[in-house]
């Protein structure tokens, strides 16, 4: 009866039923949802997802750049991603005179696409359950550190074998753990290294509401880029070469051209980068009251000031876009996610879960003490996790310190110093330091500050004196300086490095965190790990009838749900759809975020919308005008950024992009009411393209429907 009570209040307090739309989805396994996601509007079989033998869905996806998702839409390698995706291919193209982030860029002919050094997607070939190689001979009397050497002895040897099997250029082979160490499979990958920008458009679109609707919902960005992959004569990976040519996927995405409306199925295929949606509640009051506010407290701090600068001058504008985008998307992000976890009550109720679960476990020695000694090692960890967290948003955010290493790097190569400092401003650097000194010195438990770092303050009087004198006297603040350098023995360089203050100092600092904090943060990871795999096998067997997915860790899922708006207050439901309407009421030239591109404003002035145009019905009456963007259910996360978005037949119906800013806590807790998925119309895209670009002979090589 006890039981029955405890499972019944389980399901009522936590609702976890086999929600629905939430999960992501191991491809290879995706048998076990197909029949939930056929009675959804699924139209194709498991196969058709997956496959070894024959062509299918998955050798359309591709890894982008290591941290997004991309799509093949032609026989001839080209490649549809996100524009916040290939914005430091764009912007390293980009300067004063070829301004492609300002203005777009558009290859007019295969001649006049770009070369990306260094920029690799990956094909997925084929995954595999290995769970008993990699766990074989683990046994339960190992200690946590015995356990990971035999573990990772045996990723070893498998992959090994696994790469001798397979001949050609550019494979790569992971291991990764699902369920926390439950389960494991082997990936392996072909990886192309030729990969050029065939098209972007201005950020004013592909980046319209720049940071400010960022996360938001309505949205009007037309978030998407252009690359074509390359390949030898052979179809095979090859460094970029004039004599390469197009390569041929195996499979394409039909991109469908009748868009979608509110109920309709769609699926998302991509690569996640982390969920948590399995942890303790020790790890969520983590979040919730430390690590999160502090994150957020630093780096307002520190875009604050990068934004007065960008508003200053073009050229810092430039220099600093891409830094910080990246600096706010997870500031932006953060917080949403913070009131998310707060309006969930998450805390809680994982608190309530865990007295549940303790309950249960009583009588199974397997599980009695898992929940105990996983917050024992929470607390241990604690003061280290926070001392790490604050370190790395604080004194390790001054970019002087790593300019000092990408000139050693560069003189000992004989490269250019122009390079390391393209993208720096030593003034907008110094204003940074001030703050981040300044936080680091007030907030640090006084253990974690060095010696050398405070005696310095200490005689320089202040914090401020202390950040000017580094400052003023380091070769490394500015390229004038630095070039001094250039033509140095590698012994001068080394005795330069010794004395400069920017590296002296960041020595001692670094020495704090590698060898005071990291081990410890490293230690409790390790005791993290060996308890984790005995929490999760006693979750799956608390909850028999809970559908598990595994978390999130950049391996290929499948996500589906269906288009639908939300309820974003009381009498305040968001419709899913927007329309270039929305993109018109927000221009204004005096915003940079909603400076609206003049060619666009014509095309909206002239309706010259072409086969892009679509009729709106409303109450009163239709309007005509070209879609941009919806929303859905799929449960995605960061890495799903340019994951194709598609249809129940499988045809391109969009490309992912963001996440409400209501739904940002489905790292930690999906909530199926409120979390949607951002993503870009690909009628917009095709719109853009053709008549914005005026690069629609790129659509004639679509198979488009
Ligand atoms: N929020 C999206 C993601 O997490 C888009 C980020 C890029 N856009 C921006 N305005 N910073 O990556
Ligand atoms: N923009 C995110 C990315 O770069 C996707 C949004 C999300 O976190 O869901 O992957």
């Amino acid at each position: 009866m006890k039981r029955f009570l405890i499972v019944l209040f389980s399901f009522c307090l936590f609702g976890y039923t086999a929600v629905a739309d939430e999960g992501m989805w191991l491809p290879s396994l995706i048998g076990t949802q197909i029949k939930d996601m056929k009675s959804k509007g699924f139209k194709l079989s498991a196969e058709d997802i997956y496959s070894v033998n024959k062509a299918s869905l998955k050798d359309a996806v591709v890894l982008f750049d290591g941290g997004c998702s991309g799509e093949l839409v032609s026989g001839e390698g080209l490649l549809l991603t996100n524009h916040h995706c290939g914005y430091d291919q764009i912007q390293r193209h980009s300067s004063l005179e070829h301004d492609y982030l300002t203005n777009g860029f558009w290859a007019m002919d295969r001649s006049e696409e770009l070369p990306n050094p260094g920029l690799k997607v990956s094909f997925l070939v084929r995954m595999d359950d290995v769970t008993d190689r990699v766990l074989d001979g683990v046994s339960d009397g190992m200690t946590p550190e015995e356990r990971k050497a035999k573990i990772d002895a045996n990723i070893d040897a498998l992959k090994k074998e696994i790469l001798s099997g397979v001949e050609g250029k550019g494979y790569m082979v992971s291991v990764e753990s699902m369920y926390y160490g439950n389960q494991y499979f082997s990936f392996l990958y072909r990886e192309y290294s030729d990969v050029r920008l065939v098209a972007a458009p201005p950020s004013s679109i592909g980046k319209f509401g720049g940071d400010t609707d960022n996360w938001i919902w309505p949205r009007h960005t037309g978030d998407f880029s252009v690359f074509r992959i390359y390949a030898d004569e052979n179809n095979d990976p090859a460094d970029y070469s004039p004599d390469n040519v197009p390569y041929r996927p195996r499979r394409h995405f039909t991109v469908s051209t009748k868009g979608v409306r509110e109920g309709d199925f769609t699926f998302v295929y991509g690569f996640p980068g982390s969920t948590r949606e399995y942890v303790t509640s020790d790890y969520v009051d983590y979040v919730l009251n430390y690590s999160n506010p502090v994150k957020i407290r630093l780096r307002t701090e520190r875009l604050d000031i990068i934004n007065e600068a960008m508003e200053s001058d073009p050229e810092l504008r430039i220099m600093y876009s891409s830094k910080a985008a990246y600096i706010a998307n997870a500031w932006k992000k953060w917080q949403g996610e913070s009131l998310g976890l707060a309006r969930l009550g998450t805390l809680d109720k994982k608190l309530a879960y865990e007295t549940a679960f303790i309950e249960w476990a009583a009588d199974k020695s397997e599980y009695a003490g898992v929940l105990s000694a996983l917050s024992e090692t929470y607390a241990d960890r604690l003061p280290y996790a926070a001392a790490s967290d604050l370190f790395i948003e604080s004194v390790n955010a001054v970019e002087l310190f790593g300019m000092a290493y990408g000139v050693a790097a560069a003189v000992t190569n004989g490269s250019d110093l122009t390079a390391v400092y393209k993208d720096y401003s030593s003034e907008v650097d110094r204003q940074i330091a001030y703050v981040m000194f300044d936080e680091y010195m007030t907030n640090m438990p006084s253990e974690f500050i060095p010696k050398e770092v405070s005696a310095m303050t200490d005689s320089l009087g202040s914090i401020r004196a202390y950040v000017d004198w580094i400052f003023d006297n380091s070769v490394f603040a500015s390229a004038d300086r630095a070039t001094r350098l250039v033509g140095t023995t590698a012994a001068e360089l080394t005795e330069t490095l010794k004395k400069d203050p920017a590296t002296s100092q960041w020595n001692a600092l670094a020495a704090m965190f590698t060898e005071v904090i990291y081990p410890v943060v490293s230690r409790t990871d390790a005791e993290l790990a060996a308890l984790y795999p005995v929490y999760m096998r006693g979750q799956m067997e608390f909850e028999p009838d809970r559908n598990f997915y595994p978390d999130a860790n950049l391996t290929l899922r499948v996500s589906y749900g269906t288009v639908e708006g939300y309820r974003e207050a009381d009498a305040f439901w968001l419709l899913p759809n927007t329309t270039l309407e929305g993109v018109m009421e927000k221009d204004n030239p005096e915003i940079y975020d909603y400076d609206v591109p003049q060619r666009l404003r014509e095309i909206y002035e002239t309706k010259d919308y072409g086969r892009w145009g679509i009729n709106i019905g409303t109450r009163k009456e239709p309007f005509y005008t070209v879609p941009v963007a919806f929303i859905a259910t799929n449960h995605t996360t960061g890495g799903n950024s340019g994951s194709p978005v598609l249809n129940g037949r499988g045809e391109l119906v969009g490309i992912n992009f963001d996440r409400t800013w209501l739904s940002t806590m489905s790292d930690l807790e999906f909530d199926p009411q409120m979390c949607r998925n951002i993503i870009v119309d690909i009628r917009y895209v095709l719109f853009v393209i053709d008549k914005v670009g005026g690069a629609g002979y790129l659509l004639d090589e679509m198979t488009l429907k």
